[in-house]
């Protein structure tokens, strides 16, 4: 495992190295060098990943400057910014060496309250430094950077293209010794949207502890991205309050509906702790897997509306009482069956067959469609649940393992006995 980071094992020392937007380092090196006290303060912008802040320190590198950094959203008040700032500012150097650039990144992060005296004692710093005050932004036409802008010099950072970024990564592989398809490069690049800092972190996330990239591994990009887009997708179905709502939340997610109905009926509980929410919502999802069992064995596309409004409409508004809560999505059991302990799969799959033998179903839908539900019955009504699992015939360990939590398992455990 290699812990240096990439994107500073491989960021660039000299200012030629800065991919694409040479032209805007080297700018900032030709003005940091003429500056002189009463010269404006230099502000770089453009996306994240572009290269603003390495810029600074590789024209430090070059000029032999030392940088003192400052984050903007540590400046908690004017004092603050005068302190770190103003003082290194002000001072010129004493040893080694020959100069000073004090770098304010990502003034963006300047947030709230503390925004205005922290521009205005930035804006005081600039004014009265003896030495090159460097500022960061994304967005430097904020309407709050408004004045700040009239004592900057602007430089724009331009996003990098996918080949740029294909480049780069093309050329750490080299360096690391790794075999990557273009492939897989391309469709990093392609993912980072010019933002190289996450396509460099990509890489390395993915190269961990392999020599070879091959095509193959382009289904682990697309099913992470697929993920990304779900949990939108379900934070947006789950907050709908009207069905039209709800609906369209579907219809923005790019997972077929099997997929869907699995982190739907994963996160349903996450969402509804009342059990009449619970009992509504799945029970509008077995009857949209009803139809989409008709459309897949009849090609009955007709019926899809109303499978698609059942998913939606009906799991969304089965939720009158509980509040919506932000909710850390967990992966639907097929997926996170994959990552658990061999064992833990082991009892799963026995619990799935003895739903199977009671349910008719298969062992899959047994342990992603029925299992949920089975598990909130458990954990919400022990009565209910002891007479489940002596139906089902779930032994201590299985009823624990369904539970998740020792209290609910005890006590229908106690009852069973
Ligand atoms: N133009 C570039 N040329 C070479 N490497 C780059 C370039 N841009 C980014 N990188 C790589 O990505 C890393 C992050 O870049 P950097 O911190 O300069 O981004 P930034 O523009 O300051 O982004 P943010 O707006 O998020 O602060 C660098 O350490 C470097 O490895
Ligand atoms: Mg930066």
């Amino acid at each position: 495992m290699s812990a240096v980071p990439w994107t500073e094992k491989y960021a660039p020392r000299r200012v030629s190295e800065i991919v694409r937007n040479t032209e805007a380092a080297m700018k900032l090196l030709k003005l940091v060098k003429e500056w002189k006290p009463g010269s404006k303060g230099i502000l770089l912008y453009g996306p994240p990943g572009t290269g603003k802040t390495v810029s600074v320190y590789a024209v430090a590198n070059e000029l032999n400057y030392e940088v003192i950094e400052m984050n903007a959203s540590d400046t908690r008040n004017v004092q603050n910014v005068m302190r770190v700032a103003g003082s290194a500012a002000m001072q010129a150097p004493l040893f080694a060496k020959r100069g000073r650039i004090v770098l304010i990144d990502e003034i963006d992060g300047l947030s709230g309250r503390e925004d205005r005296g922290g521009l205005g004692a930035i804006i005081k710093v600039i004014k009265s430094a003896r030495v090159p005050v460097v500022l960061t932004a994304n967005d430097p036409w904020d309407p709050r950077f408004t004045s700040l802008r009239q004592y900057c010099e602007l430089i724009e950072y331009k996003r990098l293209t996918m080949w740029d970024v294909v480049k780069v990564l093309r050329s750490i592989c080299q360096k690391e010794g790794i075999i990557a398809d273009n492939e897989v490069l391309k469709e990093i690049a392609k993912n980072a949207e010019g933002d190289l800092r996450s396509a460099i972190n990509d890489l390395q996330a993915l190269a961990e502890g392999r020599k070879r990239l091959t095509k193959e591994m382009l289904s682990i990009l697309a099913r992470r991205d697929r993920e990304k887009n779900i949990f939108e997708v379900l934070r947006m179905l789950f907050s709908a309050k009207t069905a039209r709502m709800a609906t369209f939340a579907l219809s923005t997610a790019d997972v077929d509906y099997e997929m869907l109905m699995r982190w739907i009926s994963e996160n349903i509980p996450y969402h509804m702790d009342d059990v009449e929410e619970l009992a509504k919502a799945y029970d509008a999802l077995s009857r949209a897997d009803v139809f989409l069992g008709r459309i897949k064995r009849e090609q009955n596309w007709k019926l899809l509306p109303y499978a698609f409004e059942l998913m939606s409409a009906g799991v969304a508004l089965a939720r009158s009482k509980s509040k919506f809560k932000f909710v850390k999505y967990s992966f639907p059991s097929l997926l996170k069956e994959l990552k658990s302990s061999k064992e833990q799969r082991d009892l799963q799959k026995k619990i799935g067959e003895k739903i199977k033998k009671r349910c008719h179903t298969s062992v899959t839908r047994a342990i992603n469609d029925f299992l949920p539900f089975i598990r909130v019955i458990l954990r919400n009504n022990p009565e209910v649940g002891a007479k489940m699992a002596k139906w089902f015939r779930f032994n201590e360990e299985e009823i624990a393992f369904i539970t998740g939590d020792s209290r609910s398992s005890k006590e229908i455990i106690k009852l069973l006995k």
